[in-house]
């Protein structure tokens, strides 16, 4: 059963919705705007990943796992380009009910608390409709904006994993935050 997501609107008439087969080539031109922006903070991107056709397959890929309960793919849309990105994957359920946050936006829509309020409303969604009892996300040591972010919408520092995530071709130490959504 697919996660239900209703679109939000969010600050400067962007809205926040689940991600279509249709986003595949904005979502193509917004990481090709924005490789610089990005690159010291994803992982190593091969080539097909800036074509329409690299961004349908992995758009294919996330909705599949939608379908399965496992992620819920979000973009930020500005008209018919796409600002950024918010994605909840590696959605466990059990004991865990737990899962996993990332976030992006386009380099001149930052510093607008953008990020922080399409976060909040990831949270209200995986407390209130998805039962889950928790988000992770990691960020990179020096990455102050995001943990920023984080901690405006509530998340506490865990701790550091050293090693975590092989971001810009090394494996990188990260800070590892989390929220519990039910206290
Ligand atoms: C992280 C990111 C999503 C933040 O989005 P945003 O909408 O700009 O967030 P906000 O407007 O709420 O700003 C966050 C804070 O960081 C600050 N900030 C913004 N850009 C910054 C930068 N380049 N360097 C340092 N601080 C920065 C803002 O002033 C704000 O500070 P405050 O909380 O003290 O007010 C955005 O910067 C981004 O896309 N970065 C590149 C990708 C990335 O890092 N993704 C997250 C990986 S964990």
């Amino acid at each position: 059963m697919a996660l239900d997501f209703a679109d939000r609107e969010l600050p400067d008439g962007l809205i926040l919705r689940v991600r279509r087969e249709q986003d595949a080539g904005p979502l193509a031109a917004a990481y090709q705007r924005n490789r610089g922006h990005l690159a010291p903070w994803d992982p190593t991107r091969t080539e097909d990943f800036f074509t329409e056709a690299g961004q349908l397959a992995q758009i294919r890929e996330l909705l599949a796992l939608r379908e399965m309960d496992a992620a819920l793919p979000l973009v930020i849309a500005d008209g018919d380009q796409i600002a950024g990105g918010v994605t909840l994957s590696h959605l466990v359920r059990g004991a865990f009910q737990s899962a996993n946050i990332g976030y992006w936006l386009d380099r001149d829509h930052v510093g607008r608390g953008l990020a922080s309020a399409a976060i909040a409303a990831v949270i209200e969604v995986a407390r209130d409709d998805y039962g889950l009892h928790r988000i992770q996300a990691a960020t990179m040591l020096a990455n102050h904006a995001s943990q920023s972010v984080l901690t405006r919408a509530g998340f506490e520092r865990i701790g550091v994993a050293p090693n975590y995530l092989e971001i810009a071709g090394r494996w990188q130490d990260h800070v590892l935050f989390q929220r519990i959504l039910h206290d």
